[in-house]
């Protein structure tokens, strides 16, 4: 049997049930989950493969996962294509991108491979790999590493240059890959192709000059509006008043491409968002232009999964990025509103001391509260919650502060579990957009200008929903539930 056989009937034998799993949320069918890679589009359907390691609930030697949509919100399963099985990736197949292309479905990604130093040491190299396929089999190059650690400049590192992105832009295909300079600054490298076998290095795009974090991983470049972006998520990044809390996490450069210098000008930094758990997102474009993003939700400094679940790891729902007036808004793809069941709707309702809102329970809903006025100056809604259990976000009217606690999730580690993220443009109403699936909070802010996104594991059974004033706060609400079948 080869590796990526025995993954494959690996995933077959122990494919985790439903029931155990969040509804439209893309989980792994077993095992370890982290980046998303290769969302793409290929002959009108929806890719989405994943960094996965099937065999155990932690990171272990990369595989690729797959799963296909209609829609980003119902989710097929696929077998497992591309596994550690080579000289050049025997190490692990780690993050990439994909493209459709006249030949078939190209998927970049990159090999990683481990050797031992004449001193006994171990070198790790990273270089960028090929594979094509129909949607459903995929093959890697003969010429792979298509892109070798020694076509990068002097002083780059061989061992952090990783998680190709590519796109065509005319005739011409185009790659960006993290990377990491001589003075340990992250970067993004570009690279440009005709056929992509043979790549030369173009430039370097972007560069940390030691503000944002240490190794940039999981590059993702694009226009949006009238200007280009540039997501990357730093390693090792301080803390920054409440931003940059997570250690890794994930940053939207907006600024304008120099096509001339392949150089990004950049005009302002924006944290993708302010959770405990977003990281390595990835976008795609729509047939109509819509950009789409998806990310891991979770981080690396803090996997709270119970002991005993034997899947770990999902990512976000995907959001369709907009730039208006300056300001990145991230909001659930349109499509998950097809999904909506059970709604209701009531205006102008004054909320005051503690309530529960006849129709607004459960662990999987679509929940938006317009604060419109009243004079409180807490107002707290508190959801999975029963006897004991319970998470909270709470907007503080003075500070601005919405802060998040998770102490009551019934986790049993010593984790991070509250975060306050400080609303950045208030209008004159505040709107929350809360999307619950089973075990993970997606909060959308005025419209999708700020978002947070977390995990917990409280048992599905807590149900409840709670609102809590200590004046008296007006509001509109909207709920549905969501549900696929
Ligand atoms: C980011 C990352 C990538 C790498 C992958 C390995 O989360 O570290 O840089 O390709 O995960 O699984």
């Amino acid at each position: 049997m080869t590796p990526l056989e025995r993954a494959n009937r690996y995933q077959d034998d122990h494919r985790i049930g439903k029931e155990e799993k969040p509804v439209f949320h893309v989980t792994p069918p077993v095992g370890w989950m982290n980046d998303p890679n290769g969302f793409s589009i290929y002959q009108g359907t929806i890719h989405l493969f994943y960094q996965y390691h099937p065999y155990s609930d932690v990171w272990g030697p990369m595989h690729w996962g797959h799963c296909i949509s209609d829609d980003f919100i119902d989710w097929k399963e696929l077998p497992v294509v591309l596994a550690p099985d080579q000289e050049y990736d025997a190490a692990g197949c780690f993050s990439g991108s994909a493209v459709e292309t006249a030949d078939g479905h190209a998927l970049v990604y990159t090999g990683v491979k481990e050797t031992e130093r004449e001193d006994g040491t171990k070198e790790v190299i990273q270089q960028q790999c090929l594979a094509t396929g129909d949607g459903f089999c995929y093959k890697k190059a003969k010429e792979n590493p298509v892109i070798s650690c020694g076509q990068l400049p002097d002083g780059f590192s061989r061992e952090d240059f990783r998680d190709p992105k590519i796109w065509k832009e005319g005739e011409r295909y185009y790659l960006v890959a993290g990377s990491r300079n001589e003075q340990g600054n992250g970067q993004v490298v570009l690279f440009a192709s005709e056929d992509l076998k043979e790549w030369r290095y173009v430039s370097v795009l972007a560069d940390n000059q030691g503000r944002y974090g240490t190794m940039w991983e999981c590059p993702d470049f694009f226009q949006l509006g009238d200007k280009d972006v540039l997501l990357v998520s730093p390693m090792n990044m301080r803390a920054d008043g409440k931003e940059f809390h997570n250690g890794n996490q994930s940053i939207a450069m907006i600024g304008a491409y120099d096509r001339k210098k392949f150089r990004l000008a950049e005009e302002q930094v924006v944290m993708l968002d302010h959770g405990t758990d977003f990281y390595a997102a990835q976008t795609l474009r729509t047939k109509e232009g819509r950009r789409i993003m998806i990310a891991w939700m979770q981080s690396w400094d803090m996997i709270i999964k119970p002991a005993g679940q034997k899947w770990n790891g999902m990512m976000t729902v995907p959001r369709e990025l907009e730039l208006r007036d300056g300001v990145l808004y991230q909001n659930p793809v349109r499509e998950l509103e097809k999904y909506r069941t059970a709604p209701m709707f009531c205006s102008n309702r004054e909320i005051s001391g503690t309530c529960a809102i006849p129709g607004v329970k459960g662990r999987v809903l679509d929940l938006t509260l317009e604060i419109l006025g009243g004079d409180f100056e807490r107002f707290s809604i508190q959801f999975a919650k029963d006897e004991t259990h319970f998470i909270r976000f709470c907007y503080q009217r003075a500070s601005r502060e919405i802060e998040y606690d998770r102490t009551y999730s019934g986790i049993t580690r010593d984790v991070v579990c509250r975060r306050s993220m400080v609303i950045k443009k208030p209008k004159k109403t505040l709107k929350l957009r809360l999307i619950l699936d089973v075990f993970s909070a997606e909060l959308f802010i005025n419209d999708g200008a700020q978002a947070f996104s977390s995990t917990y594991f409280t048992p599905p059974s807590a149900r409840d929903i709670v609102f809590t004033c200590d004046g008296t706060a007006i509001v509109n609400i909207e709920k549905y539930g969501i549900a696929l079948d």
